[in-house]
C-alpha cells in the first residue's frame, strides 16, 4: 500500500496568507489611516462570542481574520502614519518574519536554537557597532524600550550594590545600601516603571531640572556625594532633543555613579555623521536601551538592551537549572529577562543586512528632513512649532487645548495621516513623528496640506 508523508502545511495556507499580506500593504497608502470605526465595532461584535466549540479549517479562519481583522487596522506599517514614533517594517524584514515564523524557534539558547541565538548576537553586536557604542558591550533582544530599560536598570542595580558590598540578586533589596536615583526632569514613563519594577521605586528620585528642549541643564547638577543611578535620554519625546552626555558622564564620574541612557529612537541620531553632535558623549554611559521596532523599522515586538560591563547584565539576568545547559561562550538566557522567546535577531539582522549602515544613516536622516519639511511648512502657514525640530519631532499647537484637540481630531478623521495629542511644556500641541522607512517627500506633502486643511477649518 503507498503511503505518503502528509505536507506539513498546505501550501495553498501559506500562499493564501501572502496573497493577502501583500493586497493589505499595497493597498496601506490609498486607505484612511486611522482604523475605520464602522470596521472596529464590526470586528468588537464579532468578538463577542464565546468560546466555539468546535474548529474551523485554517483557510477559513484565514479568511475570518482578513474579513474582519485588516479593515480594523491602523495603517501604522503604511506611509504616513506620525504617531507615537512608530516606524513600519522594512520589506526585508517582513519576509524574513515569515520565514521565522515557520521555523518558530525558542531563542533562549544555543541548545534549543543555535540559529536563533547567533542571530541575537550578532545583531546585539551590529547594533552596539551602529550605535558607535564599545565593542566590550553586552545585551540582548527585548521586547521593546521598556524591557530594555529594566534591564539596564537591574544591570545598574546589581553593579552599584554590589560595589557597597551587597548581593541583591540573592538578598533583594530590604536592607540593602540605600543608592540615590537621579532622573531628568523629562524623563520617559517607561523609565518611571523600570525604577519601580527594581524597586528603586517610581518616585524615590531626585528630577534635574530641564532647559526649553527638555535637555537636563548641566548649570543645575547637584553635588553628588555618593555613587548613584542616574537615568538621561537620547531623544525626548516630544522634542527629540538630547542630554548632554558628556557634561553628565564627568559629573557622574566624580562619584563613582551609573549613567544609563533611555535612547528608544534618538540613539539612532548616532547613525548619522551630520547628526551625530546630537548625541555626543553618548557612547560614554554605562548602558543604553533602544527600540528596533522604532527607527530600525522591524515588526514588533523588539528593543535592544546594552551594558558596557557586560558581566553585569549577566549577574543580574543569569539563571540556572540542570536542564539549562552552556553550550557556548553567550547563551541568550544570561543577559535577558525572558527564558522562552521568539528569534527577535532574524528580523533585527535581515533589517541591518539588507540596509547596511549606510542605509540605516539614509533612512534616519530622511525622517529627519521630512521632519524639518513639517515644520517649515507649519510655520510658514503660521502655527506654532514648539520644538526645536533637530530630530525627526515635530509639536505644533495651533492656538489653545480645546483648538489644537478639535484639528487633531479632524485629521484623525481626515484620514490621510495620523498624528497624536501631547501636552509640551505646558501647551497642547499635535505630535508629529517620522519614524517610517515608506514614507516618501510627497507622503509629507500631501499629509502636510491635510494638516494645514484641517486647520484652516477649525480658524
Ligand atoms: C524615549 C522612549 N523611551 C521608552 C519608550 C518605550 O518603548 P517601548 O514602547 O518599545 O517599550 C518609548 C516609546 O514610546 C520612548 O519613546
Amino acid at each position: 500500500m503507498e503511503t505518503r508523508t502528509p505536507a506539513p502545511i498546505d501550501p495553498a495556507l501559506l500562499a493564501d496568507a501572502t496573497q493577502r499580506a501583500v493586497a493589505y500593504l499595497d493597498a496601506l497608502p490609498a486607505r484612511p489611516v486611522r482604523a475605520e470605526p464602522d470596521a472596529v465595532a464590526k470586528l468588537r461584535y464579532a468578538l463577542d462570542a464565546p468560546l466555539p466549540e468546535a474548529g474551523r479549517g485554517a483557510r477559513d479562519v484565514l479568511a475570518e481574520l482578513d474579513a474582519l481583522g485588516s479593515p480594523a487596522t491602523v495603517a501604522s506599517a503604511g506611509p504616513r502614519y506620525f504617531g507615537f514614533v512608530t516606524g513600519g517594517s522594512l520589506p526585508a524584514t517582513v519576509a524574513a518574519g515569515v520565514l521565522a515564523s515557520a521555523w518558530d524557534q525558542n531563542a533562549f539558547s544555543h541548545a534549543s536554537s543555535p540559529a536563533g541565538a547567533l542571530f541575537e548576537e550578532v545583531s546585539v553586536r551590529w547594533l552596539a557597532e551602529l550605535f558607535g557604542l564599545p565593542a566590550s558591550c553586552g545585551g540582548a533582544l527585548v521586547s521593546g524600550a521598556t524591557l530594555a530599560n529594566f534591564s539596564a536598570l537591574a544591570a545598574a542595580r546589581h553593579a552599584l550594590l554590589a560595589r557597597a558590598g551587597w548581593d541583591v540578586e540573592a538578598d533583594g533589596l530590604f536592607g540593602a545600601p540605600q543608592i540615590p536615583v537621579y532622573v531628568s526632569d523629562e524623563f520617559h514613563a517607561s523609565v518611571r516603571k523600570a525604577l519601580g519594577l527594581v524597586g528603586f521605586g517610581r518616585d524615590r528620585v531626585h528630577r534635574l531640572a530641564t532647559d526649553a528642549q527638555g535637555r537636563i541643564r548641566t548649570d543645575a547638577l547637584p553635588p553628588l556625594a555618593e555613587p548613584a543611578l542616574v537615568c538621561a535620554q537620547a531623544g525626548n519625546v516630544n522634542s527629540g532633543a538630547s542630554d548632554p552626555f558628556e557634561a553628565l558622564r564627568d559629573w557622574c564620574d566624580r562619584s563613582g555613579s551609573w549613567l544609563h541612557v533611555d535612547g528608544a529612537f534618538g540613539l539612532f541620531a548616532a547613525t548619522v555623521p551630520r547628526l551625530r553632535s546630537l548625541v555626543a558623549g553618548v557612547e560614554r554611559a554605562d548602558s543604553w536601551a533602544a527600540d528596533a521596532h522604532k527607527w530600525l523599522n522591524v515588526p514588533y515586538e523588539c528593543g535592544v538592551v546594552l551594558v558596557r560591563d557586560a558581566m553585569a547584565l549577566r549577574d543580574a539576568m543569569t539563571v540556572d537549572a540542570a536542564y539549562l545547559t552552556v553550550d557556548a561562550p553567550r547563551e541568550p538566557f544570561h543577559y535577558g529577562p525572558e527564558l522562552s522567546r521568539r528569534a527577535r535577531g532574524v528580523e533585527v539582522w535581515a533589517a541591518l543586512r539588507s540596509l547596511g549602515r549606510a542605509g540605516v544613516a539614509a533612512l534616519v536622516d530622511r525622517c529627519c528632513r521630512q521632519a524639518r519639511r513639517f515644520a517649515e511648512g507649519l510655520r510658514a502657514a503660521g502655527h506654532d512649532v514648539r520644538n526645536e525640530v533637530a530630530l525627526n519631532q515635530v509639536v505644533v499647537s495651533f492656538g489653545d487645548a480645546a483648538k489644537t484637540a478639535r484639528v487633531i481630531e479632524r485629521v484623525q478623521r481626515e484620514g490621510v495621516c495620523w498624528a497624536g495629542p501631547t501636552t509640551w511644556r505646558g501647551a497642547a500641541g499635535m505630535r508629529i513623528s517620522v519614524s517610517g522607512w515608506a514614507t516618501s517627500d510627497a507622503d509629507v506633502e500631501r499629509s502636510l496640506a491635510s494638516i494645514l486643511r484641517c486647520a484652516a477649518a477649525e480658524r
